[in-house]
């Protein structure tokens, strides 16, 4: 909320936001932006408002930090959102994909967390962008392998940095309408579909509030945790087709 009634509340922070080309990332930078932060919108891909930052380059993280220290002094939070699948299954699968798909989901948010953490002083906020993937068996193993390893990233850096006054959490979207679903075939939809009790998919403002909220001084004494934002999709463990057969059945 922005009206009048409700202050900004990321007034003065800056933050930083991975893959922000698009998707949720262009979508969070915009809704940070709104709540009154500086953000520096960063991606692979260079575009109007986004400045070119390859997570899994050392070089790019230092220039970056070397930047931000020269114009702003400090960071007060970091978005790791950018990431990558690759829907090879498990007979299929080569080292290379395990390697590339990790490189950009596991160690592009560790080095983004080192590059920029001497710049943060307690009260920084860390959001991981996980994945539904992360708390399930998901098909795409190189994607599944690297976002659980995210979720185990998080939890260190939350028990490491609680003493320094900085936060880590992690977010798990489910089915997104993003570029990164588009591409996947009609059956991921629909599958996701049956699988999620709130009976649709998410936009990229569903997630939003929740990246907004963790940033923000509301969420002061949350750290270490893992929220869903997946309409219900990985709260059951498989029980909703057997719940759905029986209502239909009885
Ligand atoms: P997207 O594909 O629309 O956006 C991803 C962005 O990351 C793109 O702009 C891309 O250029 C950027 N990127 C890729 N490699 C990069 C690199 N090496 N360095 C910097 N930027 C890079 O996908 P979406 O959906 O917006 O994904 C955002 C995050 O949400 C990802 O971490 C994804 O794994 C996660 N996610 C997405 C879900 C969905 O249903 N769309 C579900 C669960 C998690």
């Amino acid at each position: 909320m922005t009206s009048g009634l409700h202050p900004k509340r990321l007034l003065g922070k800056v933050v930083v936001v991975t893959g922000a080309a698009g998707g949720q990332g262009a979508a969070e930078a915009h809704a940070l932006t709104r709540e009154g932060a500086q953000v520096v919108a960063t991606d692979v891909t260079e575009t109007p408002g986004c400045r070119r930052l390859d997570v899994t380059s050392e070089r790019d993280w230092a220039q970056l930090a070397a930047e931000l220290r020269e114009s702003y002094g400090q960071v007060h939070g970091l978005v790791n959102n950018a990431g990558i699948t690759w829907r090879a299954r498990i007979d299929d699968v080569r080292a290379e994909d395990m390697a590339r798909v990790h490189a950009v989901n596991v160690t592009g948010p560790l080095l983004g967390i080192q590059h920029l953490l001497p710049l943060m002083r307690a009260g920084a906020s860390i959001v991981n962008v996980g994945s539904s993937a992360a708390l399930t068996a998901h098909y795409p193993v190189a994607y599944t392998a690297s976002k659980w390893a995210l979720r185990g990233l998080s939890r260190t850096a939350a028990m490491e940095l609680g003493p320094r006054g900085i936060r880590v959490n992690a977010i798990h979207p489910g089915f997104i309408e993003t570029d990164m679903t588009a591409s996947a075939a009609p059956a991921f939809r629909e599958a996701n579909l049956r699988e999620t009790p709130l009976g649709r998919t998410g936009t990229v403002d569903d997630v939003t509030p929740l990246v907004v909220f963790l940033l923000s001084d509301d969420s002061s004494f949350v750290t270490g945790a893992e929220i869903p934002v997946d309409g219900g999709l990985t709260a059951h463990g498989g029980a909703k087709s057997i719940s759905d057969a029986l209502r239909r059945d009885t």
